[in-house]
């Protein structure tokens, strides 16, 4: 990326309210992380630890469930905590993940409304089954013909 589009990323980013970035490292990796961190601190209950290894000191890449691919430098390709236990909502957040080509996160605890994952025209690989989730699966993902998903029962 071109210091231009850095620049007017940090702008953007500055725009809404997202302090203490710096303007000229890998904004695009920072949202990933931001909206992970996001993600984590919406969670009520982590039995296992899964999400103890979240934390800034590492890169986000590194995290228990996420994978990114060289690539895309920093961009979350996968994010996947099935079977973790976890409790809590699944934050908007996750929506910024742009990158995805997997979200698994099926057999927690995850409650309340799917949030709006419209944004996630990558996704091949996604699965929210046996949580105790309400709303529907966007329409986007369900008529997406790459996906490979499983639109099980999104309540045990
Ligand atoms: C971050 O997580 C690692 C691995 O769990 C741990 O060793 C390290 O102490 C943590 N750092 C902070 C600042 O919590
Ligand atoms: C991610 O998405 C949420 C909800 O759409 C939005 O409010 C937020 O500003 C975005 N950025 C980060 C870093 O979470
Ligand atoms: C998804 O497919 C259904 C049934 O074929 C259709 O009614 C709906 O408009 C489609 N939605 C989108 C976002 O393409
Ligand atoms: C999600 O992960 C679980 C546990 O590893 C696995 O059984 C399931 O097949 C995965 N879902 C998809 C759609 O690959």
């Amino acid at each position: 990326m071109n210091l231009c589009s850095s620049v007017l990323l940090a702008l953007l980013l500055m725009c809404y309210g997202v302090g203490n970035i710096n303007c000229f490292t890998a904004p695009e990796d920072s949202i990933d992380m931001l909206s992970l961190l996001d993600f984590k601190q919406a969670i009520t209950n982590d039995p296992s630890g899964a999400l103890s290894s979240w934390n800034t000191s590492i890169h986000h890449c590194k995290w228990r469930g996420v994978r990114c691919t060289p690539k895309n430098r920093g961009r979350v390709t996968a994010f996947n905590l099935a079977g973790e236990g976890l409790s809590g909502p699944i934050t908007a957040s996750v929506a910024n993940l742009t990158f995805l080509h997997t979200l698994n996160l099926s057999g927690n605890h995850f409650s309340g409304q799917i949030p709006p994952l419209d944004n996630l025209q990558k996704l091949q690989v996604f699965d929210l089954s046996s949580n105790s989730l309400d709303g529907n699966i966007p329409d986007s993902i369900v008529n997406c013909s790459k996906l490979r998903e499983k639109l099980g029962p999104l309540r045990e």
